[in-house]
């Protein structure tokens, strides 16, 4: 920043605490100044939650997407709203090492009309994507299935895909509400076909007896801290707990793994505490770099996908794509508020 009339520059040092806020000067020269705020991380929740709000109010969803500096800020995390952006995007990150997880972005379809569209959609992604001989897997929102009009809808296009395919179909956990519904349709489809997996969150206090029940099954599973907004009654509302609990989820699963009872287990995850906790686990339980794998989303921790795959290490990256980008899009910003920054800077000329 430079004061008007002057060459002076100043630098604002932001910092994140959980037990001081305030801010403060820690250096002023004539030349410059460094200054320092501390953000209370309530500051943080509050704005975390009114992001999860905007994700799912239907009024911002109908106009926000419509802003041109909105729709460039999204860059960030998503290549385009095509499925040939996600190839070209694959095809590069093939070439450092790294798979892919494509998804089709969009929830809670208003007819089975569009969740046989969705189906449609991912039938012919897989049909591209063995064409290609890509290391590239789907992963499926259950309501994008047709969850809401009943189990049977959404299990029997699961199904569908599934065998489609000899890869892993992932099935995205949704909010809390969804979650029996979730469990019930993965298992049935799992007597069927091998190749589905389930994601799980960290944050929901029922998760290890969930993983308890569908371990046993030889399961293929991803571990999430969870993006929703949650009541405590179900879900932790403390970072601390969360990643607790992520941590003991990380320790159950690679040792199910190591015992040879749990088939892929997925750490969903950029937080670099949570990448050592698990390596650390992997190594004292003595499994090899590539008896685990890490996936992370599309544009974050770009460094870090790098490194873990020029170490040895399974790598495989999340890319969205569709048009109904809005609900997910909240969800990232809301995990780290500090990302608003690039939405504001698209404002800038
Ligand atoms: P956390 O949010 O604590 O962040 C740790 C650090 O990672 C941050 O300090 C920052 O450096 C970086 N980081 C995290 N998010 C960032 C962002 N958006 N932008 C920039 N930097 C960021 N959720 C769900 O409920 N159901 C699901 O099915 C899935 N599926 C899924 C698949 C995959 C492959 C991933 C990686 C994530 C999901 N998620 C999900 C989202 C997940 O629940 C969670 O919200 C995000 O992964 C963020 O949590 P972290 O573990 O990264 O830690």
């Amino acid at each position: 920043m430079s004061i008007p009339g002057t060459t002076k520059v100043g630098v604002s040092i932001v910092a994140y605490t959980d037990r001081k806020w305030g801010s403060g000067v820690l250096l002023d020269t004539e030349d410059v100044s460094i200054y320092f705020r501390l953000i209370y991380y309530d500051t943080l929740s509050m704005l975390r939650n009114s992001l999860l709000w905007a994700s799912t109010n239907p009024f911002l969803a109908e106009r926000l997407p419509k802003a041109r500096f909105v729709r460039r800020a999204t860059k960030r995390f998503m290549p385009g709203e095509e499925f040939r952006d996600v190839i070209k995007e694959a095809e590069r990150l093939r070439t450092k090492g790294i798979a892919s997880t494509t998804t089709l972005l969009g929830e809670n379809n208003n007819s089975l009309k569009e969740a046989d569209a969705v189906l449609g959609h991912y039938l012919t992604d897989l049909r591209v994507i063995d064409e290609l001989g890509l290391d590239m897997e789907v992963s499926v929102k259950p309501t994008q299935l047709g969850l809401d009009f009943g189990v049977e809808e959404a299990r029997s296009r699961l199904l569908e895909l599934a065998e489609a395919t000899d890869s892993i179909v992932w099935l995205d956990m949704e909010a809390s509400e969804y979650v029996d519904r979730t469990l019930d349709i993965f298992m049935s489809v799992k007597e069927q076909r091998h190749n589905v997996g389930l994601c799980v969150q960290s944050y929901l206090k029922r998760t290890p007896d969930d993983v308890a029940r569908i371990a046993s099954y030889d399961c293929s599973i991803r571990i999430v801290k969870g993006a929703y907004n949650e009541p405590e009654s179900v879900a932790f509302s403390n970072k601390k707990d969360v990643d607790q609990a992520f941590e003991d989820l990380t320790a159950t699963l690679l040792r199910g793994r190591a015992q040879g009872g749990v088939g892929r287990v997925v750490l969903g995850t950029h937080d670099p505490s949570m990448i050592g906790a698990a390596k650390r686990i992997a190594s004292d339980l003595g499994l090899k770099e590539d008896q685990y794998e890490f996936a992370m989303l599309f544009g974050i921790q770009r460094r870090e996908q790098l490194r873990l795959a020029s170490d040895g290490h399974k790598v495989r990256v999340l890319i969205s794509y569709g048009s109904a980008w809005f609900p997910w899009y909240m969800r990232r910003l809301a995990e780290r508020p500090a990302n608003l920054w690039f939405v504001a800077k698209q404002l800038l000329p």
